[in-house]
């Protein structure tokens, strides 16, 4: 049997709620694969201001740092919303991913046959949509200096961000992107604001510099603006999409659209070595939260992924996402991909119904 500690981040909002039931899978996934899992909860976000006054107390570092996988569900809410920059959930969340250095954020966007018309767009659109986007997740405006809110000399305030790459952190990430693109079809599009910005025209220059690396995969460039409108107009051209923090916040969310719901969307961060982070694409979603209305699958799919790139688990992944996909195929929906006038079941409700399939399904299929 392996052995393989897990640090749990449920965090706030649905986040309890769809953890709850990606626990649960990963128990019976251990059980029907030998593996055993040693859970190691710890507070972050809007849960750890109220019990510790901040976002990412020192503990939570350490049990993720001390663990071989973290696995979050989601921070934030309106009561923390007017808190100072320092002590607001999401800085707790951005620390981590700094703690961590999870520099590499790959948040795939495939639609599954079953969910092609949850999308809002048309089926010939959607269908067969497989799309990897890349985001840079430790720099650019996220992270860059000097930011804050300034008083001028004329006592106006004004508040500052600032858009930096440097060139090695450009390049790493460009590694990755090329990397899996080359394990895809081979083609990578990097987005940016060249035309404007000289954070873009130094990423665009260094991109190119490296496609001599990697001959197999072909390179292409698009600005973001166009980028958001390709995604929506026609999605099919896209394999893998490499771009920075911002832009890639923004895509990924356009590009989870198109799979009918970002209730469905999972996502991996690595970095050079140490744990990964898995956790949905989504947030908290507060104005459902506490109602048991929340999709779990995109937890349950981060889930898979932690299997799968943070433990080197391809088979107990496997059986993760077949569970899934046959639960779609069976008409299980929750209210977020939910046809009118199919019934939509509730989160601890399709909780249960994975764990049944997983219960009966075969191991290979
Ligand atoms: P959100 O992703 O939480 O919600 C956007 C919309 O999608 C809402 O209508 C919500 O109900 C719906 N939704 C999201 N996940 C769903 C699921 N699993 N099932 C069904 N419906 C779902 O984004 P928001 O409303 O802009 O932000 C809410 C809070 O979450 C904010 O505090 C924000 O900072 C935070 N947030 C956190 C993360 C994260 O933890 N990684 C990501 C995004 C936003
Ligand atoms: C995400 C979220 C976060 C981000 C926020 C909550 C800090 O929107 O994970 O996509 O902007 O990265
Ligand atoms: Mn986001």
């Amino acid at each position: 049997t392996e052995q393989f500690r897990i640090a749990l981040l449920p965090g706030d909002g649905i986040g309890p709620e769809i953890m709850a039931v990606a626990v649960a899978v990963l128990e019976q996934v251990g059980q029907l694969c030998d593996l055993k899992f040693e859970f190691r909860a710890a507070l972050i976000g809007g849960a750890a201001i109220d019990q510790t006054g901040q976002p990412l107390p020192p503990e939570t570092l350490e049990t993720c740092r001390q663990s071989d996988a973290v696995l979050l569900a989601a921070i934030g809410g309106y009561q923390w919303d007017a808190l100072p920059r320092q002590q607001r959930p999401e800085t707790g969340l951005l620390g981590l991913r700094a703690g961590l250095e999870l520099f590499a954020n790959l948040r795939p966007a495939r639609i599954l046959p079953q969910l092609v018309d949850a999308s809002s767009l048309k089926r010939e659109v959607v269908e067969g949509v497989d799309i990897m986007v890349v985001r840079e997740l430790t720099g650019g405006i996220y992270f860059g200096q000097p930011k804050g809110i300034f008083t001028t000399e004329t006592g106006q305030q004004r508040g500052v961000n600032t858009m930096a790459y440097s060139a090695d952190e450009i390049d790493r990430i460009g590694r990755v992107a090329f990397e899996t693109a080359r394990q895809r079809q081979g083609r990578l599009c990097s987005v940016d604001k060249a035309n404007v910005l000289e954070v873009s025209q130094l990423w665009r220059d260094r991109i190119t510099a490296l496609a001599s690396d990697y001959p197999d995969v072909e390179l292409s460039h698009l600005y973001v603006d166009n980028a958001a409108m390709q995604l929506l107009r026609w999605p099919k051209q896209f394999d893998t999409i490499v771009t920075g923090n911002l832009f890639g916040d923004i895509l990924s969310d356009a590009a989870a659209m198109l799979t009918g719901s970002i209730g469905m969307l999972p996502s991996a961060s690595v970095g050079a070595s140490g744990p990964g982070l898995f956790e949905p694409v989504h947030g908290s979603a507060p104005d459902i939260a506490g109602q048991d209305r929340a999709n779990p699958l995109a937890q349950v799919l981060s889930a898979a992924l932690l299997l799968r790139y943070g433990l080197q688990q391809s088979a107990a992944a496997d059986r993760i996402e077949r569970a899934v996909s046959s639960l779609l195929e069976q008409g299980y929906r929750t209210a977020d991909i939910a046809a009118a006038g199919q019934t939509a079941l509730g989160c601890r409700a399709m909780g249960e119904a994975l764990q049944q399939q997983l219960a009966t399904a075969l191991p290979q299929s």
